[in-house]
C-alpha cells in the first residue's frame, strides 16, 4: 500500500487527489493526442471522460496507469508520481496495483475459470512461480470468492469465463480490480459492447463500488445520457485537449457541440432514442 498517512480523517483523506495529470502531452508519430492536458481527481469521485472517436480518452486513460508512457508531463497516484516526462517512477509497479483496468472487451482468459481469472488479478503481489501454476492459497481463494459475491455472480465461479454473459463478463472484471487491492477504477468504455440492461446494472456496480466503498472511479462513456445519469462530473477532451471540466449539469447542447461538432447532435438524438427503448 503506498501511504496516504500524513493526516488521517475523514475529510483529509476525502480531500486527497486520487489522480493528477499535469501538462500531459502524447504524440503518435508527430500528430498529437494529447496536448498538455492538466486536472485533478479526488479520491472518491466517480468521473466521465467524453468525446468524439479520437479525441484521445484511451490514450489518457492508459497514460494515466502507465499501460502508455506520455512524451511529456506527470501523472501522479496518490501524490506519488506514477510516470514523469516519458519515465516510469520506481514505486510504479506498487502504485499501479492501485489502479485496476477495465476494457470494453472485458480481456478475460476465456479458457480459465471465472475464479481464476479473479485470483490472477492478485498477480502483482503473488510471487510468479506460484502463479505460474496457479497455486493460490485458501485465503486468495475466499477473498476471489467474496470479490466475486460483491458483483453478484457467486454462482458462476466455476463456469469457464468464456461461457459467461458480455454483462457478467466485465462483472468479473470489475471483481478482478477489487481481489487486486484496486481503490482506483479506471474504465475504458466498460458498457459499449452491453445490451442496455447489462450495461445499466455495470454501471450501477460501479456507482455502488464508488459510493459504498469510497472507489474512485474514471470511465469513458460514448452515451451522453449515462454520463449525466451515473456521473457528478465529466471531462471532455476534444483532439487531445480539455474542452470541458466541471459538473455534468453544466454539459449542455452548446458544450456538447463544441466537444463533438458535427456529431453533436446525432450524439443527443441517439441519445434520446436510447432512453426511450432501453
Ligand atoms: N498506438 C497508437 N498508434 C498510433 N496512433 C494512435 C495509437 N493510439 C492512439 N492513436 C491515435 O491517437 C488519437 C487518440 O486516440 P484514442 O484511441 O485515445 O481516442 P479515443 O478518444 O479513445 O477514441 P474512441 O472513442 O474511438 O475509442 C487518435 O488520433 C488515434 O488514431
Ligand atoms: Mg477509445
Amino acid at each position: 500500500m503506498v501511504s496516504v498517512e500524513k493526516d488521517i480523517s475523514v475529510e483529509s483523506l476525502l480531500n486527497q487527489p486520487a489522480v493528477t495529470v499535469t501538462n500531459l502531452s502524447k504524440s503518435f508519430k508527430g500528430i498529437p493526442a494529447l496536448q498538455q492536458v492538466d486536472f485533478a481527481v479526488r479520491n472518491g469521485e466517480m468521473v466521465a471522460l467524453v468525446g468524439a472517436s479520437g479525441s484521445g480518452k484511451s490514450t489518457l486513460l492508459r497514460t494515466i496507469n502507465g499501460l502508455q508512457m506520455a512524451d511529456s508531463g506527470t501523472v501522479k497516484i496518490f501524490d506519488t508520481p506514477l510516470q514523469s516526462d516519458s519515465k516510469l517512477h520506481s514505486k510504479a509497479r506498487q502504485l499501479r496495483a492501485q489502479v485496476g483496468f477495465i476494457f470494453q472487451q472485458f480481456n478475460l482468459v476465456s479458457r480459465l475459470s471465472v475464479l481464476e481469472n479473479v485470483l490472477i488479478g492478485n498477480l502483482s503481489r503473488t510471487p510468479s512461480v506460484r502463479s505460474a501454476f496457479r497455486l493460490f492459497t485458501q485465503a486468495e481463494k475466499t477473498r476471489a470468492l467474496a470479490a466475486l459475491d460483491r458483483v453478484g455472480i457467486l454462482g458462476q465461479a466455476y463456469k469457464r469465463a468464456a461461457l459467461l454473459s458480455g454483462g457478467q463478463q466485465q462483472r468479473v472484471a470489475i471483481a478482478r480490480c477489487l481481489m487486486q487491492g484496486a481503490q482506483i477504477i479506471l474504465a475504458d468504455e466498460p458498457i459499449a459492447s452491453l445490451d442496455p440492461e447489462s450495461a445499466r446494472r455495470v454501471m450501477e456496480l460501479l456507482v455502488d463500488l464508488n459510493r459504498d466503498q469510497g472507489l474512485t472511479v474514471i470511465t469513458s462513456l460514448h452515451q451522453v445520457q449515462m454520463v449525466r445519469f451515473y456521473c457528478d462530473r465529466s471531462i471532455a477532451l476534444r483532439d487531445g485537449t480539455v474542452q470541458f471540466d466541471g459538473e455534468t449539469t453544466a454539459l449542455g447542447d452548446e458544450q456538447l457541440s463544441n466537444i463533438y461538432g458535427a456529431a453533436a447532435e446525432e450524439l443527443v438524438q441517439r441519445g434520446h432514442a436510447e432512453m426511450l427503448t432501453g
